[in-house]
């Protein structure tokens, strides 16, 4: 009986195999099965499911590689630097024939994507371009310099700065300095707000400016929400107000607002401007109360849309659209990227701009 049972599931897991091997693309043969993907292996290595955003990354990505035909081994390192190159080094072994790699650190897999240009697999960096290596072929981003632009502009244009009002009070947090973004958008945020500092209008109570001072590794909202603990018992007690926060993520907006709550603050009384990045559904949600500003909305349907003409491309020998060969040196050489465009959001747009472009739906916002 135990024989017979056992003959039954070798056999049942035989038809599975095949069935999944015909329907999925994945023939033997490489005969295209549902769009022109021919059942090639694209593996796609993600940095963190503890952000909505890279969660949303995930899913459209292999929807839209699904779609194709190809086979997508898309994987989660949880931020752990070591994990994601063993999920790279495994997508290699196990035939990957491109690897899209959005990286938790942006230098840490000069080996791991040598070892993908050793056997001929082409890699495109997703939204964090991978630095010191030769083995990138493409890079799609948003513009990360203009999501800082963005940021300052907001809160250059809230604050009345060109028209002279202030002094305000401010505190500045920064991304992840293994994170090639952070520094993009903290170059465009300071372009706009440095010189407001220069000339009093913003004041930093803590003095605390320079990038090595003001970043949070991994982006991490526990962080974030000590350093603003600090800040606020360091420079806030003798009733100073604090005008705005300017935070880079709404994972960090979310620590810098638990802090605050901590220590009394009030939404609608004594509560700063704050800012964040991502548009995420909880962001979305405090900028309706009013506990969040405004957030930048990154439409990462369009950055699946295109890293994944990328990856067709490179399959098929061919090029993809690209629209700027300059910005993004690597170390090793500049990487051809296309780059989509960020769009600032608060209550007055986020209506547009998320509702009604089918980005999240009127009742999760409730
Ligand atoms: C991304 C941001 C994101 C941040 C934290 C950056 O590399 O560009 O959109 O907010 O990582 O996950």
């Amino acid at each position: 009986m135990f024989k017979l049972k056992k003959l039954v599931a070798a056999a049942l897991a035989g038809v599975m195999m095949a069935v999944a091997a015909g329907c999925g693309g994945g023939s033997a043969d490489n005969t295209p099965a549902a769009g022109n993907g021919g059942g090639k292996r694209v593996g796609v290595a993600m940095p963190t499911q503890s952000s909505q955003r890279w969660i949303q990354d995930g899913a459209n990505m292999k929807e839209k590689l699904e779609a194709l035909g190809y086979q997508v081994d898309l994987q989660y390192a949880e931020d752990d630097v070591q994990a994601q190159v063993s999920q790279i080094e495994n997508m290699i072994t196990n035939g990957a024939n491109c690897l899209v790699v959005a990286s938790i650190d942006s230098s840490a897999l000069v080996n791991a994507l040598a070892q993908a240009k050793a056997n001929n697999i082409p890699v495109i960096a997703y939204d964090r371009l991978l630095m010191d290596t030769d083995s990138v072929s493409y890079y799609a981003t948003f513009d990360n310099k203009g999501v800082g632009t963005l940021i300052g502009k907001y809160v250059e244009k809230q604050l009345g700065l060109a028209e002279g009002k202030g002094p305000y009070n401010v505190e500045f947090f920064a991304g992840s300095p293994d994170d090639n973004n952070a520094h993009f958008l903290n170059d465009g945020l300071f372009e706009v707000l440095q010189k407001y500092i220069d000339n009093g209008q913003l004041v930093v109570p803590s003095k605390q400016t320079d990038f090595d001072t003001i970043c949070t590794l991994r982006w991490s909202q526990e962080t974030a929400q000590r350093r603003m603990e600090d800040l606020i018992s360091g420079y806030y007690t003798d009733g100073k107000k604090l005008d705005a926060v300017i935070s880079p993520f709404d994972g960090i907006s979310y620590g810098i607002a638990a802090a605050l709550e901590g220590a009394g603050y009030q939404v609608g009384k004594n509560w700063p401007l704050i800012t964040g990045q991502d548009a995420e559904l909880m962001a979305t949600k405090n900028i309706i109360s009013g506990k969040q500003t405004m957030s930048v909305f990154k439409d990462t349907r369009n950055l699946a849309d295109k890293c994944v003409t990328m990856v067709q491309a490179v399959l098929e020998g061919k090029e993809p659209e690209i629209n700027d060969t300059t910005s993004y040196n690597n170390h090793k050489l500049v990487v051809p990227s296309y780059l989509c465009t960020p769009v600032a959001v608060d209550k007055n747009n986020y209506q547009k701009e998320l509702v009604d472009s089918g980005y999240y739906k009127a009742d999760q916002l409730k």
